[in-house]
């Protein structure tokens, strides 16, 4: 199968972006044909500052190689160095009506918190659908937030299908691939983890630094001795997600029959955290004294994914009448 995803490089990776989406890039790679990239152009939309923008492409580039995507099994690639992605982009925009876009809770949810109402924060979906449609994506692997980018990554598709296919499909319509225990990971404060809400762990923050924003997590002041109840406290539930089967289980029982505290918890937790990273840590150090190689990756990923990409816009363009 076809795997594609993309990540914005917007800001230091959380747990969050690792659980709902990155674990299951790397579980992926295996036996699929996976294109993963950095959706530069995406970022545009929030990143202002030229000198960060390159900062963060290349902090991504270098997060996804350590936690374990494989260069020599999947593309990895930077959105912008294929800049046929604008070109599928105005296609598609061409097809899709306003009411899809002014529905679109992601758009308003960003207007209010204070990103100004551009044209290109309204029609990021349709740059997304572009991303996807590109590279012929049957399973877009994401967190749960970006179910509606891909319903209407599926719309537009079909619309273009049904305007220009005459009897053949120009574009294939992908599936997203949501893993509903990982679907929305919460943040320190119980709302979803996420950079704009300003309540994420980073994945690779110093192991003092994870140990320390985890005891930040807000709990309620149910007393050490009470029971609690493990299926809605959201501190268990990042828990269960990095501690050990045999630590799941015992803290487990434990909330059930009292006498453990919300403060114990916090500690194994970041222990869990820094233990389950702790190899990819290494690997970073290792990419981070050799950018040379990322580099190597970049421009071999990009001519990868050039070659895809040239196929399918070809098949666009001429169904629609260009050239
Ligand atoms: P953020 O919301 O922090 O800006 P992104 O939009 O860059 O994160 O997300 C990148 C990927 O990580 C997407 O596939 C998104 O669905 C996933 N993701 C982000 N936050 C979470 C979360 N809290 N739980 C599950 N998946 C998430
Ligand atoms: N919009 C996605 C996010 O914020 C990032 C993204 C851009 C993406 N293009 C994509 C995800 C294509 C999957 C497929 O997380």
């Amino acid at each position: 199968m076809r795997i594609l995803s993309g990540i914005q490089p917007s800001g230091a990776l959380h747990i969050g972006n690792y659980l709902g989406a990155i674990r299951q890039y790397v579980a992926l790679q295996e036996g699929n044909d996976a294109y993963y990239f950095v959706a530069d152009y995406h970022a545009l939309t929030s990143v202002r500052d030229p000198a960060l923008l390159r900062k963060y492409v290349s902090d991504v580039l270098i997060d996804l190689l350590s936690l374990g995507l494989d260069p020599d099994r999947v593309v990895l690639f930077v959105q912008s160095d294929v800049p046929e992605t604008v070109e599928l982009s105005w296609l598609l925009t061409s097809v899709t009506p306003m009411g899809w876009l002014e529905k679109c809770v992601s758009y308003k949810d960003k207007v209010q918190q204070g990103l100004p109402a551009e044209h290109g924060l309204f029609a990021y979906p349709v740059l997304q659908a572009a991303d996807i449609l590109l590279y012929d994506a049957d399973l877009v692997p994401v967190g749960q937030d970006q179910k509606q980018h891909l319903e209407i990554t599926r719309d537009v598709a079909e619309r273009f299908n049904n305007v220009y296919g005459k009897k053949k499909e120009v574009f294939r319509l992908p599936e997203p691939y949501i893993l509903d225990s990982v679907a929305v990971v919460p943040g320190l404060d119980g709302r979803k983890m996420s950079k704009s809400y300003n309540n994420t762990i980073e994945i690779f923050d110093e192991p003092a630094v994870i140990r320390k924003k985890v005891k930040k997590f807000v709990t309620d002041s149910t007393p050490v001795e009470a029971p609690k109840n493990p299926d809605t406290d959201p501190l268990f539930g990042l828990f269960k997600l990095f501690a050990k089967p045999e630590d799941r289980d015992e803290v487990e029982r434990r909330y059930r029959e009292g006498g453990i505290g919300y403060g114990e918890v916090k500690i194994r937790l970041g222990e869990a955290l820094v233990e389950t990273f702790a190899a990819a840590r290494e690997r970073r150090a290792e990419w981070v004294a050799h950018p040379e190689r990322v580099a190597e990756v970049r421009a071999a990923g990009a001519a990868k994914a050039r070659a895809t990409a040239r196929k399918v816009l070809d098949r666009a363009r001429s169904a629609c009448g260009l050239g």
